[in-house]
């Protein structure tokens, strides 16, 4: 699995409110960890064990070395990874809720390069699924170009992006997955299922889906009736953060392992589910506990503990 795009250092506060401004909030827990969608799902297939080479670039500062080295401390394959002599490493600052949900305000970054030319392209043909989202939009271009030259399955992680990368990049790739506000900006004005159809009708595409939190998934694959709907499992979120960004990494990693569509729905819908009810991402035995209805772990309330 070759997941290119975003990463950065989360900081992450938790609070009991995020409360609108003028206000001053005090946080009950702090931590700082990798993020960024394609960082993320490179863990999670790493995780949920699978091989993970991640592609993207940061600063060559402090926070770019100490993200590569939790990269491969991860067990990613952080080689491919683009640090970059006088540019900023992008950061994000994320306020989660007693209710689990957060609210984020990311840094993209200064004076990273745009050009993809020093990545190693040769490496896709020996991928079994490329995963890309927007955020170095010209190395998704030519990951998905030349995955499909080589027929290589690929699948994006359609977030929040201008509407031009996200109409550039949808086409190239074979299973568009959205966000839900990815969605909207991709087909303003219009019903998700009418979005999907859209989005299928755009290139010669195999899967369309917007992730729609604990509400689950909807997707469609050409020559579909209706859009399908994937439930979530139902869990108890403590941090959605990364959620769908797991759901990516899992998705495609069943790609990869030649798991049917709906299969791999499910398996990402569960592995989304984890991390959204523990926070953090996890392991194959837990994803397969849940599939199979056998999980008798309690739900995880982690901050009635701090
Ligand atoms: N609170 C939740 N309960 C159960 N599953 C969840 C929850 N939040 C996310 N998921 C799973 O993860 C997927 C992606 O989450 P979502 O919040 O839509 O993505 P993003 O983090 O990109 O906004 C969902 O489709 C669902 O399967
Ligand atoms: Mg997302």
């Amino acid at each position: 699995m070759i997941c290119v795009g975003q990463v950065v250092t989360d900081h992450t506060f938790r609070v009991d409110e995020v409360e609108a401004p003028p206000s001053k909030m005090t946080a009950r827990g702090y931590a700082r960890s990798v993020g960024g969608m394609a960082a993320n799902a490179a863990i999670a297939v790493a995780r949920l064990g699978g091989r993970a080479v991640f592609w993207g670039r940061v600063g060559r500062d402090e926070a770019g070395e100490e993200l590569r080295h939790a990269l491969s401390e991860e067990g990613v394959d952080a080689d491919g990874m683009l640090l970059h002599e006088g540019a900023k490493t992008p950061l994000s600052a994320v306020t989660v809720d007693k209710r689990g949900e957060r609210a984020i305000v990311s840094y993209r970054g200064e004076g990273l390069p745009t050009d993809p030319a020093p990545l190693p392209l040769d490496r896709i043909a020996e991928a079994g699924c490329v995963l890309c989202d927007p955020r170095w939009p010209e190395a998704a271009e030519l990951a998905f170009r030349t995955a499909r030259e080589r027929g290589i399955p690929s699948a994006m992680d359609a977030e929040r992006s201008e509407e031009r990368i996200l109409r550039r990049l949808v086409p190239l790739t074979d299973s568009a997955i959205f966000a839900k506000t990815g969605l909207s900006i991709f087909a303003p004005g219009v019903p998700p299922e009418e979005g999907l159809r859209r989005a299928l009708e755009s290139g010669p595409l195999g899967l369309a889906a917007v992730t729609l939190g604990e509400k689950g998934t909807l997707w469609r694959v050409p020559g579909m009736e209706e859009t399908g709907n994937r439930p979530a499992f139902p869990v108890d979120a403590t941090n959605t953060t990364g959620a769908g960004d797991v759901f990516h990494g899992a998705y495609a990693l069943a790609t990869a392992e030649g798991q049917e569509t709906e299969a791999a729905l499910r398996f990402a819908s569960a592995a989304g589910a984890l991390r959204a009810r523990d926070g953090r991402t996890p392991d194959r035995a837990a994803v397969e506990a849940l599939l199979k209805g056998t999980t008798d772990q309690p739900p995880v309330r982690r901050r009635r503990k701090d």
